[in-house]
């Protein structure tokens, strides 16, 4: 594909006096890439100017706070209240400068959002019950909002001198502007509450404090919410009209988002979820307003954000997780080159930040710490790697790129290793692009691939260093009665999902494999599935995010959860629960037990290499079982260790 195809997403573009060479923003990411204290880091300089150098013609820098402690939710987000930070952002905008981008500063209030950080209780418009923290927010002061409304000034100012290019003001995803937007949190009665122009005063003052506290055409973009998917939440004409009000009182451009904490699904989307499919809340914002608008959410591929461009539904086009998946994406594209990872929406990014932990991604394993890049070596040795998941094909191409002579076995005939399985759940087919990706990798870094062949202590005398990716076994249960119909989940993916049509199953784990395979096997046609799981509940296995749209999925397909319980017996068609919170045994028809009980490290060849006294280094689940993150990078670092 040539750069003319992309033409809408390669011509320059401005926002009020700003001129921008692209049309592609790098979304707001919180990175946790700061110091304990919410300082800038080199981490989180070079985390952003990576992305710069990339091509995104913005970057927009992830949440900052105009306050503390309230405006923060914890420790290590970026913390802008006080001048004593300005040093680091000064060093942080002009280097996205040197590579060749537009910076701007994200003003934020956490508001409800905040959580309990540093005993402080959140404030809000209103003292109601925030469902998602069950914490009940103190209201504010008037003079409390007088005050916020003159921080959002200073630390615009402080942007300004910080030589960022302009600020975008966070008044999405249920944060302190929005929720006084939202009149499902606010409930004032006085100027900043009741009516939707009372509710919108806030963000409009703080518009104004910025404008007062910057020079006249110092670029200034909102973050709204496109709808915010609860009861009496910002709707879309709402949206419409908070950004028409925007536009009258002089800002330069709106970014559209959507969703907020209840409804987070709609904010940062697991893979589920289509690429582009909330650009619609952008084009609404569009038609509404003559500012440049920015549309976000499940951007991968050119086709989609040039088509948006094109057919005119955003002006720009904000990407997160792409980016944080390839960095060189905007380059990339421009020069014709569609070789590199897409996000797959695991969210394990959001995962680990939700921890306080560094930013990373599970397919990119630079991402967060870019400057950890492994040296080409100086003296090739011979490499071999075994096993080819995800960890293991990081490993070899890593390996073989800085130089080594590498090897990979595989003892099956396919590249993916437990992908193949993951993949195989309904709407999770992003799995098998990055399958795809790793193919080609593979073939690209030139790494000679064995497969269908097993490796023994034999062959590691033929090398110089092992990694052994061999991955996991499924943890297999008996169940009274049902040894003739039983099989693990991992068996059942591997079937045809039409082949367990009429079925009457019970899965035995309710981990994020058993609700998946449940899920599999429901709309593949099985007749009824229950899911059955020791710990109060399903799926606690996976991130908050991804959990809540696969219990929603759940529960549509009909699929029985029974927490707290196990499964005593199978016999005669019936299969016998005990536990179910305390009451008396269930019965549920069973013609098939699928067990979903977790795995075990696949070991063998790293005894049988410790025994022989052959050093060998294990990654991925083969050391400790993890998710793909945990693989792909304890890949990376054995290749680039060598
Ligand atoms: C790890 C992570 C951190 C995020 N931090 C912020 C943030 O600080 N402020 C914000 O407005 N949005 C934040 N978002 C939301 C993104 O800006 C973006 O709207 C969302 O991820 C959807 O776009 P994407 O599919 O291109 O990632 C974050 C998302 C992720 C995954």
């Amino acid at each position: 594909m040539k750069v003319e195809e992309w033409k809408h997403l390669f011509s320059p573009g401005k926002i009020g006096s700003l001129y921008v060479k692209n049309r592609i923003m790098m979304a707001p990411l919180g990175s946790r890439l700061t110091t304990e204290n919410g300082a800038v880091t080199d981490d989180m300089i070079e985390f952003y100017s990576q992305r710069a150098r990339g091509g995104a013609g913005i970057i927009c820098i992830e949440a900052m706070g105009i306050d503390y402690p309230l405006a923060v939710g914890n420790a290590n987000h970026v913390r802008f209240h006080d001048n004593c930070y300005m040093p680091g952002h000064a060093k942080l905008a002009e280097r996205i400068h040197e590579c060749g981008a537009k910076a701007f500063a994200l003003l934020w209030h956490a508001g409800i959002n905040k959580g309990a950080f540093m005993g402080e209780t959140p404030v809000a418009p209103s003292a109601i019950l925030n469902p998602n923290t069950g914490i009940v927010p103190r209201a504010l002061t008037t003079e409390e909002i007088h005050e916020l409304v003159d921080k959002f000034g200073q630390a615009a100012h402080r942007a300004m001198l910080c030589g960022y290019d302009g600020v975008s003001v966070h008044a999405s995803h249920g944060y302190l502007i929005s929720s006084f937007v939202s009149a499902a949190t606010n409930q004032r009665t006085d100027e900043y509450g009741g009516s939707f122009e009372n509710r919108i005063r806030f963000a409009m003052e703080v518009l104004e404090a910025i404008k007062k506290n910057t020079r006249k055409d110092y670029p200034v973009m909102f973050r709204i919410n496109g709808c915010d998917f609860i009861e009496n939440g910002i709707t879309e004409e709402e949206a419409a009209d908070f950004a028409r009000a925007l536009e009258a009182g002089g800002v330069d451009a709106i970014d559209v988002s959507a969703g907020v904490y209840g409804t987070i699904d709609k904010m940062i989307e697991p893979i589920q979820y289509p690429e582009g499919w909330k650009l619609y809340l952008a084009e609404n914002i569009k038609k509404a307003v003559h500012v440049p608008v920015i549309g976000v959410g499940v951007i991968h591929t050119p086709e989609v954000a040039e088509k948006a461009l094109r057919d005119g539904m955003v002006d720009f086009v904000a990407l997160g997780r792409e980016l944080l998946c390839e960095p060189q994406w905007p380059n990339k594209v421009k020069a014709g080159d569609l070789h590199y990872p897409k996000c797959i929406g695991c969210n394990s990014c959001f995962e680990r930040i939700g921890k306080s932990l560094p930013l990373r991604c599970a397919i990119n394993p630079l991402a967060g710490r870019e400057s950890h890049a492994p040296a080409p070596v100086c003296q090739p040795e011979r490499v071999a790697v075994v096993g080819a998941g995800p960890g293991g094909v990081t490993a070899a191409v890593t390996a073989k790129r800085r130089g080594h002579m590498v090897e990979l076995f595989e003892e099956t005939a396919q590249i993916g290793g437990q992908l193949l399985l993951a993949a195989a759940p309904p709407r999770k087919d992003k799995i098998y692009d990055y399958i795809s990706y790793l193919k080609e990798e593979l073939k690209d870094s030139g790494v000679t691939v064995h497969t269908n062949r097993k490796f023994t202590a034999e062959d590691a005398k033929n090398f110089d260093h092992v990694i052994i990716a061999a991955g996991a076994d499924s943890r297999h249960m008996a169940v009274k009665g049902a040894e003739s119909f039983t099989q693990t989940a991992w068996e059942a993916l591997a079937e045809p999902a039409d082949s367990f049509r009429g079925r009457n199953v019970i899965v035995v784990g309710g981990g994020s494999v058993g609700c998946e395979t449940a899920l599999y096997m429901k709309e593949g046609g099985a007749a009824s599935v229950a899911v059955v799981e020791l710990r109060e509940k399903i799926a606690m296995d996976m991130d908050n995010i991804s959990r809540m749209k696969l219990i929603h999925e759940i529960e549509e397909a009909g699929i029985g959860q029974y927490p707290s319980a196990s499964l005593k017996y199978a016999e005669n068609g019936t299969g016998v629960l005990e536990g179910c919170g305390g009451q008396a045994e269930q019965q549920l028809p069973c013609d098939l037990v699928v067990i979903a009980v977790g795995s075990l490290p696949r070991r063998a060849l790293a005894e049988e290499l410790y025994q022989a006294g052959i050093p060998a280094v294990s990654v991925g689940d083969a050391a400790a079982i993890g998710k793909i993150g945990e693989a792909v990078r304890s890949g990376f670092d054995a290749a680039a260790s060598l």
